[in-house]
């Protein structure tokens, strides 16, 4: 066989998702800061292997992906079409629209974000030996047959059955064929893009490439939650990646970091420069900075943006914690955590938002376990830091449109004069080294994660080395 010239995308995204029921088709719900058909864009996009992506997207909400089309992020997406009726239909109208018997083309659900560059080889390399791909992994439930009265009447042996998923793979010329036979059978039932080879071309084999179980495909409302899980563990394995020798290059990168004077704050200051970036550090101590107040921070961010023309990364690391019980607390102490541990965090996004959209930059705030559960002695400190959590999700989903991305650290038991002076002198090896949160940081703020809530551990930290 000769070699494709090319290969071609398809995010086949032309469904509405009864069965999630959110109102919105399921493709465009927004899972970590962007919708789940960008997810897979991204995936398809970055591929070496892929040279074109189509969308072929449900045509009531095809003006959504409008911002998709001709952005830097993904130079391979050509076209945006509307897809048809049902499943059949919107692969018929992608085939209508390509050209080339030889070149290989993946359909792919645009609700399966998980796709991996992994999947994406195997299938483009079968390929080379076979004009039909599947994509499909082993079958852990036991498949019965049914009928009518819900009476068994098949239970396939287990071990050759699997799940189909997709990418569906096809040289162009064999699908074409096939559904050409199929719109001439009057008898024809829907089925995936397979089926339509295996039913109407029978003597072409159909190679089957193993898929992944987080290639799931978002159906049940549940899956939504699913996904969603599946993202943060994604962020929780960057942290886990990330070697206390490694850190990325940020050269060229201009960081301001908030509260940089101690603690993890001092180590992001120092390790930021190591990596490249010019960094510029505010805190009261140092610059005279209140980061609870809007003007102070509009002039810091200002002065750095005059000085160096752009600001990359955003850091706020400015936390106070007391321990007390809330009927006990003075009244200062209150306000003072809800306001440089919740306050100031809005103030930030509020006044680093308009300097980011310059850059496609990143704001990046800090949470504490807390967060998960309220905690006897902190309560408001826990309150505060579920805040932080919810306004990065939210603002994620804000600010995705215009390529600004906000994550937020979770630091745990870290060796912070913060921590010594609320909680005393602890054991040294249950505590992290600030310099290893700082490292965390610092690659997430070179990652293009968004809306994640980047959990740091002792454990994690050992692992990786
Ligand atoms: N799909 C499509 N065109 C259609 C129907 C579905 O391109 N007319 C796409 C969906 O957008 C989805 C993929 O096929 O990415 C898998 O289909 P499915 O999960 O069945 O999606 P929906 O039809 O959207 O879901 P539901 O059956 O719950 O309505």
């Amino acid at each position: 066989m000769t070699e494709p010239s090319r290969t071609v995308a398809v995010v086949l995204a032309g469904g509405i998702g009864v069965r999630v029921g959110l109102g919105i088709p399921k493709q465009l719900i927004r899972i970590a800061g962007k919708a789940i058909v960008e997810h897979t864009l991204e995936a398809l996009d970055a591929s070496p292997l892929v040279d074109e992506v189509v969308i072929m997207m449900n045509a009531g909400s095809i003006h959504e992906l409008d911002h998709l089309l001709g952005s830097e992020r993904f130079r391979k997406l050509t076209r945006i079409l509307p897809g048809g009726e049902t499943r059949n239909d919107t692969t018929q109208l992608a085939l209508a629209a390509l050209e080339g018997d030889d070149t290989k083309v993946l359909f792919h659900d645009a609700v399966r974000p998980f796709i991996d560059e992994r999947i994406i080889r195997d299938c483009v390399e079968a390929l080379d030996r076979f004009d039909a791909v599947d994509t499909a992994i082993p079958s852990a439930d036991t498949i019965i047959q049914v009928d009518e009265q819900r009476h068994i009447t098949d239970i396939p042996a287990r071990a050759r059955l699997r799940r189909g998923q997709t990418p569906q793979a096809f040289r162009l010329g064999t699908i074409r064929r096939a559904y050409e036979l199929a719109r001439l059978d009057p008898g024809f039932t829907a089925t995936d893009d397979c089926g339509v080879v295996f039913q109407y071309l029978p003597d072409v084999p159909i190679f089957v490439v193993d898929g992944t179980a987080e290639n799931m495909k978002v159906t049940e409302p549940i899956d939504v939650h699913i996904a969603d899980k599946l993202f943060q563990l994604q962020s929780a394995s960057l942290a886990l990646d990330t070697r206390p020798d490694t850190l990325p290059d940020l050269g060229g990168k201009v960081v301001v970091v908030f509260g940089g004077s101690h603690g993890i704050g001092e180590s992001i200051v120092a390790l930021a420069g190591d990596a490249g970036a010019r960094v510029h550090e505010f805190s009261r101590s140092t610059t005279g900075t209140d980061v609870r107040r809007a003007d102070d921070l509009r002039a810091a961010l200002d002065s750095v943006a005059s000085a160096e023309g752009r600001i990359d990364v955003v850091i706020l690391t400015a936390g106070v914690l007391h321990i007390s019980s809330l009927v006990d607390a003075p009244a200062d102490d209150v306000e003072s955590t809800i306001d440089t541990n919740l306050l100031a965090p809005v103030l930030v996004a509020r006044e680093a938002y308009r300097h980011l959209e310059r850059t496609s930059g990143q704001l990046l705030l800090f949470t504490s376990s807390s967060y998960t559960r309220g905690r006897a002695g902190y309560s408001v400190y826990s309150a505060t830091k579920a805040g932080v959590v919810n306004l990065t999700q939210a603002l994620s989903e804000e600010w995705s449109a215009q390529g600004v991305r906000i994550n937020c650290i979770n630091p745990q038991r870290t060796k912070t004069p913060m921590r010594t002076s609320a909680f005393g002198e602890e054991p040294e090896d249950t505590l992290l080294d600030p310099h290893d949160v700082a490292r965390v940081t610092l690659n997430v703020a070179a990652s293009d994660l968004t809306g994640q809530i980047v959990t740091v551990q002792v454990a994690a930290m050992r692992n990786g080395g």
